[in-house]
């Protein structure tokens, strides 16, 4: 089965429902999303209602949209796929530590597979939350910091992880924004409006290898370029 993080698929910004479908008819069997879920017009009523399209568990009670769908993969096996986002250098509504335990305990009653994406910043909670979780998910996958990490690995207990997936879009650029505007919006400090780069797109992700009883034998890194 495949999940997509697709939070930046419009533009660069958030995903809108036309999207999501695609992304869906494309062959993705879970959305998952992060820090940029709302960004655009229309996603909430669709997040509502969506149970293949999820934002992060811990966004708060308020937003709408679930943290968690369970699927099944071509083999029948079933699959819960949880979101859930980092709280260092992000504004994140809940703590992920608060809600995690509960969140696994209610994937693992519906399915032996369990894939955690978990949407942070800081490396150091990555791996953190990858080793807490060690033994109780299938895979610990970090996303957001769109470069690829070279610490694939799959722990004691049985549960891959990786620090980052890495970023499907043009690698020709500062993690997919215009090389020129996002310098230039350091250096100056000015209001620099984004535009999403264009060159040596590349495809990137992690394949997992696991077991119908959810434990993870092998992650590899994929990269492909376009
Ligand atoms: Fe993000």
């Amino acid at each position: 089965m495949c999940i997509v993080n697709g939070e930046n698929i419009a533009d660069g910004a958030g995903i809108t429902p036309k999207l999501a479908e695609r992304l869906l008819a494309d062959g993705a069997d879970v959305v998952t999303l992060g820090n940029h879920t709302y960004r655009r017009d229309g996603i909430g009523n669709y997040l509502a209602s969506s149970t293949r399209v999820i934002r992060p568990a811990n966004a708060g009670a308020l937003t709408p949209g679930r943290g968690l769908a369970v699927v099944e993969a071509r083999n029948g096996v079933k699959v819960a796929v949880l979101n859930v986002l980092g709280s260092l250098f992000l504004d994140t509504p809940v703590s992920p530590w608060e809600i995690v335990d509960e969140l696994v305990d209610e994937a693992r009653a519906q399915a032996p597979v369990v894939i955690v994406d978990f949407h942070a910043e800081a490396t150091s909670e990555k791996i953190a939350m990858a080793r807490w979780l060690d033994g109780r998910v299938t895979a610990v996958i970090g996303t957001h910091t769109h470069v690829q990490t070279n610490d694939a690995r799959v722990q004691p207990g049985g549960t891959a992880a990786i620090t980052d997936a890495g970023m499907t879009g043009p690698h020709d650029s500062v993690i997919g924004v215009e090389a020129e505007l996002a310098i230039r919006r350091m250096r100056t400090r000015l209001p620099v409006r984004f535009s999403p780069a264009e060159g040596d797109v590349r495809l990137e992700g992690v394949v997992i290898d696991c077991s119908d009883d959810g434990r993870a034998h092998g992650i590899e890194l994929l990269r492909v370029p376009a």
